[in-house]
């Protein structure tokens, strides 16, 4: 790959755990174009020596794309930040882990994406799922709310409700700016919930996968608010299984999935 292929510099890279990364990513341009909170962009890097997709007809190496929600506020356009998770059997996250502080990476300037507030009625309360870095995502739009809320906007939805499910406890990224948003706003809850924590092990928290948590008496008492389809959007992020789930236990209280053809109150990402 030519070195003129890259675009952009690793500027900063947080490992939470050997595969769980918040890395920000800087543009050579020095500012990167808007974006919606909630929206994502692609991250790429050359494909491998002895790939047979490596190189196409004389033309320099194809890179290895994929999309990453976008997680920093909305209104910082001089880097862009993401929450990578590496599978190890993946094409290109193995390589992206590689790529340390100063290193050099391709950031696709457009962003794409539906899964925003533009989608949300205004004025319901709003319940955001999320397994893995599916918390991407409301880790912008929560950021940018908080912004617009300091220079006096007012907030476009009543309550919110985080749920966060992983497998463990080092898992949970942005755990600290959650729970003391939590802690500060009585309008706002974030609950994570663990899947692979020891009996023995110290995690004093929840345990357990998050479709548990979307029975209505049990959601009521974590979030704060009834699981009521006249009230309540909900937005769910990350592993398709769980999001399959919890569309199935959704509909028959009277959600709707929101398609391109029908707005709905279930709004999704999945992430493969
Ligand atoms: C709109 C959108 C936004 C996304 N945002 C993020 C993000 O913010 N952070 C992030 O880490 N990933 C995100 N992804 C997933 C990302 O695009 C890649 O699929 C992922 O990083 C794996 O790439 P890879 O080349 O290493 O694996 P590939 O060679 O593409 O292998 C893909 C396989 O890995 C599995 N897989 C993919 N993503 C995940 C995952 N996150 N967790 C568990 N298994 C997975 C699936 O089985 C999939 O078939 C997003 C995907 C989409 C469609
Ligand atoms: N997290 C790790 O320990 C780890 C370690 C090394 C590599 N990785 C790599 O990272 C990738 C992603 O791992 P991840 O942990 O971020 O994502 P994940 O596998 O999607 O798991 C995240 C959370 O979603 C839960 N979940 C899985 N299927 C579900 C379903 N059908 N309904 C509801 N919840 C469900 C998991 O519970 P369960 O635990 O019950 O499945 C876990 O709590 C893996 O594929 C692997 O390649 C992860």
């Amino acid at each position: 790959m030519s070195a003129d292929q890259f675009n952009a510099t690793i500027i900063e890279r947080i490992d939470l755990n050997p595969y769980l990364a918040i890395v920000k990513v800087k543009p050579d341009s020095g500012e990167a174009s808007p974006f919606i909170p909630g929206q994502f962009c692609t991250l790429g890097l050359p494909r491998a020596d002895g790939d047979p997709e490596r190189t196409t007809q004389g033309k320099p190496p194809r890179l290895i794309r994929r999309a990453y929600s976008i997680a920093s506020c909305g209104e910082v356009t001089d880097h862009r930040e993401f929450f990578v998770v590496m599978v190890e059997e993946g094409k290109l996250t193995p390589k992206l882990f590689e790529v340390a502080e100063g290193g050099r990476v391709w950031m696709s300037d457009r962003c794409d994406g539906h899964f925003t507030l533009d989608a949300i009625k205004p004025g319901r309360n709003l319940a955001m799922l999320a397994t893995g870095t599916g918390i991407a995502p409301y880790i912008s739009i929560l950021r940018t709310n908080q912004l617009r809320l300091a220079r006096g906007e007012s907030q476009p939805w009543a309550r919110t409700a985080v749920l966060h499910g992983c497998r463990v406890e080092s898992d949970l990224g942005y755990h600290q700016e959650l729970s003391t948003l939590d802690a500060a706003d009585p309008t706002f809850t974030y609950m994570p919930t663990l899947t692979r924590v020891g009996e023995d092990e110290t995690w004093h928290g929840r345990r357990g996968r998050l479709p548990a948590l979307m029975e209505p008496e049990v959601f009521e008492s974590v979030a704060g608010f009834p699981l009521d389809p006249e009230n309540t959007e909900v937005m769910l992020c990350g592993n398709p299984a769980m999001i399959e789930t919890v569309q199935q236990m959704l509909e028959p209280m009277g959600f709707v999935t929101a398609t391109k053809k029908q707005p709905g109150n279930i709004h999704f990402e999945r992430y493969w």
